[in-house]
């Protein structure tokens, strides 16, 4: 999710790397750095804040050199500061790491080297990372070498970057699950974490793959598999402009987040599931205030407001914990009922909304313990909250909330799943379930591989003078998400209820020409649902099912159909179910001609009341 830079070559490193880190600004960032090769040595320069507080202490030194790694940070492990910022290096400051991802394991392999006398200057993943490597080293073995050595010893997901002053014409990098592109151009030697900081210098490009380490050189890149064995190079040609590079070859960032939603579901995951399928949340509150809390109040708005309606759903259901869920606009306003041992949880993308954050400092004063469930490391609802868990989706660009709205669902399940854990909840299957998040990322993809469905319900349907959102149980509330996302960025007119309140009033609405979006992806309420949908059809509305891929009462019956794949859990298979109306939303948006990532009249980060 942060973006990484690395040169070698006659070229001045420094000025190049800053150049790579501007193209990847996009991505946003909290901090950055650079390690250069000065002299026999490596310095560092890093910064919390934009690139230009890094700028101006480059143009304070202005440092020349043919080697430098750069790193834009998106905090996860430890705030936005200067000491958490990336270069980190090894103890004995032989070599200077960055790095994105995760390590699940830092915080064992921390305590171990601190009992060894190690010291750490920050509270990242990365600087264990780079103490692990520096030990390594430390054996006299080749940079590379050292690479390979230390990922044995480190479990996650990361984009692993190393330099070393022994070795002063090399850069090692190492893959698993994020991104690292190899520049391919004569006499340097290029990397980066996306496409675009690479194109003012060379269209020829490798992707280093999962498991493989890379060692970049002037004489050209090696590959390297997790044995040591040489891997063939296969070189790419780029031919994007880097309008397009930015957004990954997508035409939007909408739909390019939309397609990051498998890999966010397995950073919303990564540390906290373990081995034996139970889940890892001990660090937010202790035991006994889980076994303590006698009410949940959930307090969001629009996106993150639905999302904590799926957490009620799971609250409810798993625990038998009475959970409400509030509009943080409106939560003041009603003057709340706040039991002393209830939990007030605090979902938000930004971090900053206003609203949230008022209700935030009531609930503040009314002595109530707060969780925030927050993307945006540092945050202000994120500082202001008794505990936080990050969802890990990584920067949102798109005004239109989709991949933050996943990871809160993940979050929330974590959550309900662990607590279900600590208060031994009879008949709550944690372990199949858990087993079944380990799937979801493949799930997900499999849902966006049928994306072509989706398009052909949006060009079909494009006219349709009102679309309703309809579904029951779980699907109901992923129903309004779906809902939210087509007024967003399609600006079209939907109505959206529970489907057995249509005929309580909205079915008047019902006629030819109208559209109605099924959430029916819960095999077990389908009965009841294929009555709502024949309501539907009586007056002449036609129905899309979004449902489960095997034969059901309402695959018979829908005129369209977009498939999830069946994963036994209501709200995991609600969950995949956005996936389609996400699409949906974007492709009518997008054959309407909409202004997509950013929609009239709205912000990203709403920090007015
Ligand atoms: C919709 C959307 C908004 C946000 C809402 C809360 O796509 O993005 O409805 O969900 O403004 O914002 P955060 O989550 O930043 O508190």
């Amino acid at each position: 999710m942060c973006g990484i830079a690395g040169y070698v070559g006659p070229k001045n490193a420094v000025e190049v790397v800053f150049e790579q880190l501007k193209r990847l600004e996009y991505r946003g960032y909290d901090s950055a750095g650079i390690a250069y090769l000065n002299g026999g040595d490596i310095s560092v320069l890093k910064k919390a804040g934009k690139l230009s507080e890094l700028g101006r202490l480059i143009d304070e030194r202005t440092p020349v050199s043919s080697l430098a790694i750069g790193h834009s940070r998106w905090a996860t492990h430890g705030g936005p500061t200067d000491l958490n910022a990336h270069p980190h290096f090894d103890r004995y400051e032989q070599v200077s790491v960055i790095h994105n991802g995760i390590f699940e394991n830092y915080l064992e392999l921390k305590e171990s080297l601190t009992s060894q006398g190690h010291v750490f200057q920050s509270e990242t993943d990365t600087e264990v990372a780079a103490h692990v490597v520096g030990e390594e080293y430390s054996k006299g073995v080749p940079l590379e070498e050292a690479v390979r050595l230390a990922i044995r010893r480190l479990r996650g997901a990361y984009a692993l970057v190393v330099v070393s002053k022994r070795e002063p014409n090399k850069i090692v990098a190492a893959r698993n699950a994020s991104p690292i592109i190899l520049g391919l151009a004569e006499g340097e030697g290029l990397l980066a974490s996306d496409i675009p900081a690479l194109l003012p210098h060379t269209r020829q490009i490798a992707v280093l793959e999962d498991d493989r380490i890379a060692v970049v050189t002037t004489e050209g890149p090696r590959i390297l598999d997790i044995d040591g064995r040489e891997c063939p190079i296969e070189p790419l040609t780029v031919d994007w402009d880097v309008e397009a590079a930015e957004k990954g070859g997508h035409e939007h960032f909408m739909h390019k987040e939309i397609f990051e939603q498998p890999e966010v579901i397995r950073q919303a995951l990564l540390g906290r599931i373990d081995e034996h399928n139970a889940i890892r949340l001990e660090q937010v509150f202790s035991e006994h205030v889980w076994t303590e809390i006698d009410r949940v109040n959930i307090i969001a708005c629009g996106t993150a407001f639905h999302a904590g309606l799926l957490g009620k759903h799971m609250f409810e259901k798993l625990l038998r914990l009475p959970t409400d869920v509030f509009y943080s606009s409106e939560f003041r306003y009603g003057d709340p009922v706040l039991s002393p041992k209830s939990l007030a949880i605090f979902i938000s993308q930004s971090g900053e909304t206003a609203d949230s954050l008022a209700a935030l400092r009531l609930c503040k004063e009314r002595r109530i313990r707060t969780l925030g469930i927050v993307n945006v490391v540092g945050s202000s609802i994120a500082r202001e909250c008794d505990r936080v868990v990050y969802t890990q989706a990584g920067p949102e660009v798109s005004v239109a909330s989709t991949k933050a709205y996943v990871a809160q669902v993940l979050v929330l399940s974590l959550l309900a799943l662990y607590v279900a854990q600590v208060r031994e909840m009879p008949g709550v299957r944690v372990s199949q379930c858990v087993d079944e998040l380990r799937k979801l990322p493949d799930r997900a993809r499999a849902v966006l591989e049928d994306e072509a469905s989706v398009i052909r319900v949006a060009e079909k349907y494009l006219e349709s003078h009102l679309y309703f959102y309809l579904g029951r149980g779980a699907d109901a509330f992923v129903a309004l998400e779906g809902a939210l996302k087509m007024k967003e960025v399609a600006y079209v007119a939907t109505q959206e209820c529970p489907a057995g309140e249509m005929k309580h009033g909205p079915l008047a609405l019902v006629q030819k020409g109208v559209m109605a979006l099924f959430g029916a992806t819960d095999p077990a309420i389908h009965d009841k649902l294929v009555s709502n949908m024949r309501e539907v059809q009586a007056r002449g509305g036609t129905i899309v099912a979004i449902t489960v891929d095997r034969p059901t009462p309402v695959r018979q019956t829908a005129d369209e159909l977009l498939l999830v794949p069946d994963t036994g859990f209501d709200f995991l298979n609600a969950l995949l179910g956005v996936i389609p109306l996400q699409l949906l939303a974007y492709h009518v948006a997008r054959l309407k001609g909409c202004e997509i990532d950013q929609p009239r009249n709205l912000a990203k980060s709403v920090t007015v009341e």
